[in-house]
């Protein structure tokens, strides 16, 4: 069977994070992925385009996150919304990928939890004119409202109505993998 590389952003660095269990069900929901960098985002410093210009000395952790991004076939980000809009730690993740290239035309998935109704969705809007200017290939994103009813006691999602969504959302990411042009599933 054939393996995709897939960097994980999770823009949550709470303890308990619904996002970051949103990520770990991606990752469980086929074999045919095998996810890297998932805890990378969170120990990212600040983008700054000076530390970007001297690259010997980027932070051990820009290069390792850089590293997995050029070693994906594609992305999955799980992020917060925080005041109606996607959490910093998400879109200072997605800033250091510019000018690395590591995003560049491959297919994204975009995944989003909340306690409240909208379930994070406008997190991901204003996300969407950046990737699809970096070229991503955006496909159905995964929107999980009341998540704190739809999480087991160990902290991950035991909900069918969301497993059910994953997995139609992880085959359509799954089938986007095949069609891009970087094809390097093992
Ligand atoms: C400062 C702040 C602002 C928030 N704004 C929103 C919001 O606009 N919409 C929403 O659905 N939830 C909002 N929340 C609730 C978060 O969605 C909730 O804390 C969620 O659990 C964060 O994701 P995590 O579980 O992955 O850490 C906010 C929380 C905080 C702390």
């Amino acid at each position: 069977m054939q393996q995709w590389t897939v960097l994980g952003i999770c823009g949550s660095l709470r303890q308990g994070s619904y996002n970051a269990a949103l990520l770990r069900l991606a990752e469980r929901t086929t074999l045919e992925t095998r996810f890297i960098g998932c805890d990378l985002a969170g120990q990212l410093p600040l983008f700054n385009p000076d530390m970007e210009e001297d690259t010997p000395n980027l932070p051990a952790a820009v290069r390792e996150f850089r590293a997995c991004a050029d070693q994906a076939d594609g992305l999955v980000i799980a992020t917060p919304e925080y005041a109606h809009g996607p959490a910093g730690v998400t879109k200072n993740a997605i800033d250091w990928l510019i000018g690395s290239g590591g995003i560049m035309n491959k297919p994204t998935l975009l995944l989003s939890a909340s306690p409240g109704q909208a379930g994070g969705m406008r997190a991901q809007t204003p996300l969407m004119p950046t990737l699809t200017l970096l070229g991503s290939i955006l496909v159905d994103c995964v929107v999980v409202s009341r998540a704190a009813a739809r999480v087991a006691e160990n902290g991950e999602f035991h909900d069918a109505t969301v497993a059910e969504r994953m997995k139609l959302a992880m085959g359509e990411f799954t089938d986007a993998l095949r069609h891009s042009s970087h094809k390097k599933a093992t």
